[in-house]
């Protein structure tokens, strides 16, 4: 295990934010985890897994355990399936990668997403109309209190739309050691209805799309839109889709004819965070190193030496233009630290 103090975070977060961490541990084993959590108060403890979903804004006084658990492992295999545990320190992307070369169909849609695999499950995290939780079997999680191992099926999980029960009441409480998904290896049910990915296709002249034709479509578009966290620190969408009613969207309608919208059910409506703020003129608004993206205004993006207090600034800025001139309210998907 590796323990180094006042140490800067900036590697560690995808939005490039330096902050400093007062007690850095690395551990690379369940039982280094158990060891350094035996002698550290639950509430002194920051945990850290890819820094993708996440906004510091100060320094981090409690000790940071850096989840470094690596290894994939194929827990169950049938005629049509394979069932696939990763460690939560494993790379999304490389692992994602890993499953297409090796014809494990379920995960394509979610290629390039920044982050570790132990951090996907909290947030459920989904792109191109597929969600984690559509292949997710079991996550394995450590108890902060009682230092057992607990089980998560999908259920339990309380997956819900960039939301589970990691996020709520099991918040604070556990730590994610391994993510299993069951992967299709024949027939795989493609997912290539939403956005782009279709046309993407067509125009390359792919009749007969393959997982890795389904995974470089959404690398393509995604590389078109979202900038890339190793050039510009971001955390991908900095605001959920905000979830209206459906005579507020008539409303909305009446003025906004184009609005564009994703039906839930009768009642509600969701609507593209994005398209407001590009809409109120603030797509590639920027305030010193802080900025709202170019090409898609939902990404809040780091010019170089933001700190974690303007980018907040900047959201909140953003916050009250988007409820003044729509009424409606966004709110933030990262976790502000
Ligand atoms: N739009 C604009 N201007 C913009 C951005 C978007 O007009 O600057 C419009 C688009 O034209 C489109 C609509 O808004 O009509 C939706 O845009 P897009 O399809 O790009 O998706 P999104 O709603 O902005 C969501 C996820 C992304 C995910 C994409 C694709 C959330 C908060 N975000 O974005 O997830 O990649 O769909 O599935 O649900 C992430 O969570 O970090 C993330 C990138």
């Amino acid at each position: 295990m590796k323990i180094l103090s006042n140490i800067s975070l900036k590697p560690y977060n995808t939005f490039g934010i330096d902050v400093n961490a007062h007690k850095f541990v690395d551990v690379t084993s369940v039982q280094e985890l158990r060891d350094v959590l035996k002698n550290t108060y639950a509430s002194e403890l920051f945990i850290l897994g890819g820094g993708s979903n996440m906004l510091l804004t100060r320094d981090v006084e409690k000790t940071v355990i850096y989840i470094n658990l690596k290894g994939r492992e194929i827990i169950e295999e049938s005629a049509h399936e394979v069932v696939v545990e990763a460690m939560a320190g494993e790379n999304w992307h490389e692992f994602v990668l890993y499953c297409i070369e090796n014809g494990y169909g379920g995960l394509e849609n979610l290629s390039l997403i920044p982050g570790k695999v132990g951090t996907a499950p909290i947030q459920n995290i989904g792109a191109y109309g597929v969600e984690l939780k559509d292949s997710f079997e079991k996550c394995i999680a450590l108890n902060l209190q009682t230092l057992e191992l607990k089980t998560f099926n999908r259920e339990e999980c309380h997956f819900g739309y960039r939301d589970s029960i990691f996020k709520n009441e099991a918040k604070d409480k556990f730590i994610i050691i391994s993510v299993s998904f069951r992967l299709s290896i024949k027939n795989h049910k493609l997912n290539t209805s939403y956005g782009s990915i279709d046309q993407y296709l067509e125009e390359r002249g792919v009749t007969k799309p393959t997982i890795a034709d389904v995974s470089e479509a959404v690398i393509n578009i995604r590389q078109s839109k979202l900038p890339d966290p190793k050039e510009l620190g971001n955390s991908g969408s900095f605001f959920k889709n905000p979830v209206v009613s459906t005579e507020k969207l008539k409303a909305l309608q009446q003025q906004f004819p184009e609005i564009p919208f994703y039906v839930i059910d009768q009642k509600q409506v969701k609507v593209p965070a994005g398209w407001l703020i590009d809409r109120a003129g603030l797509k590639g608004y920027r305030e010193g190193d802080a900025g709202v993206h170019t090409k898609q205004a939902l990404v809040l993006v780091n010019y170089g030496d933001a700190t974690g207090q303007e980018i907040l600034a900047l959201s909140r800025k953003i916050q009250d233009k988007i409820w003044n001139m729509f009424g409606v309210r966004i709110v933030p998907e990262v976790n502000i630290l």
